[in-house]
């Protein structure tokens, strides 16, 4: 994040991922994945109303997409499809922005646990949740596809409302 003297610094906010986004969201997905989700998987997201998020840099006169998350909120709980940051914007705390978002919203919801799945190759994910206090509980064998064959998920979770914000 960078400013001119003369124009302010782009400031990192999050609105709610529409289907006119979706050519940017892709732009990044297809780049940070080796199996992206297609455009319809983000469509359909968006149109059954998943709760689908964007991260952004907003500056005086335009806006960059910087990473997007997209949550299906369930009865009592919610699952985390798609966490994901341009590799250009990574390791600036936008993953752990738009986890406290989701989180946010996740309470007001009144859900107890957040869940998701990741590759046990994901080191990088894997220390992400780490670091915002999601603990592996489960395992689903032959989950995802992989270079050769297939790869298992570890199933993370996280209580919510416990009063361990993310920070
Ligand atoms: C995983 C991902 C979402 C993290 O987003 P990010 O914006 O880069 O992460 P943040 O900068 O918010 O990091 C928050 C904390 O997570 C941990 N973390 C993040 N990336 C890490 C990495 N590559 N290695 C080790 N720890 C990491 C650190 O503890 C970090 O805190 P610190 O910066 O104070 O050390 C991002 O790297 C990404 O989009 N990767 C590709 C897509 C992907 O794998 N998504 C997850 C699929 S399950």
């Amino acid at each position: 994040m960078s400013g001119t003297a003369s124009e302010p610094a782009p400031k990192l906010v999050t609105r709610a991922l529409t289907v006119a986004d979706i050519p940017d969201v892709l732009a990044i997905e297809e780049s940070v994945y080796d199996f992206p989700w297609p455009r319809r998987a983000f469509e359909h997201c968006v149109r059954r109303g998943y709760h689908c998020v964007l991260a952004c840099e907003q500056g005086p006169r335009e806006e960059e997409v910087c990473g997007y998350a997209v949550m299906d909120v369930q009865p009592a709980q919610v699952h985390i499809c798609n966490v994901s940051v341009s590799t250009a914007h990574q390791g600036q705390g936008v993953g752990q922005f738009l986890m406290r978002t989701l989180m946010c919203h996740a309470r007001m919801c009144g859900a107890a646990h957040a869940y998701l799945e990741v590759r046990p190759s994901n080191h990088a994910a894997r220390a992400f949740y780490d670091h915002l206090g999601f603990r592996q509980v489960g395992l689903k064998r032959d989950y995802y596809r992989a270079q050769v064959g297939v790869e298992d998920a570890y199933v993370y979770r996280r209580a919510i409302g416990s009063g361990e914000d993310i920070p």
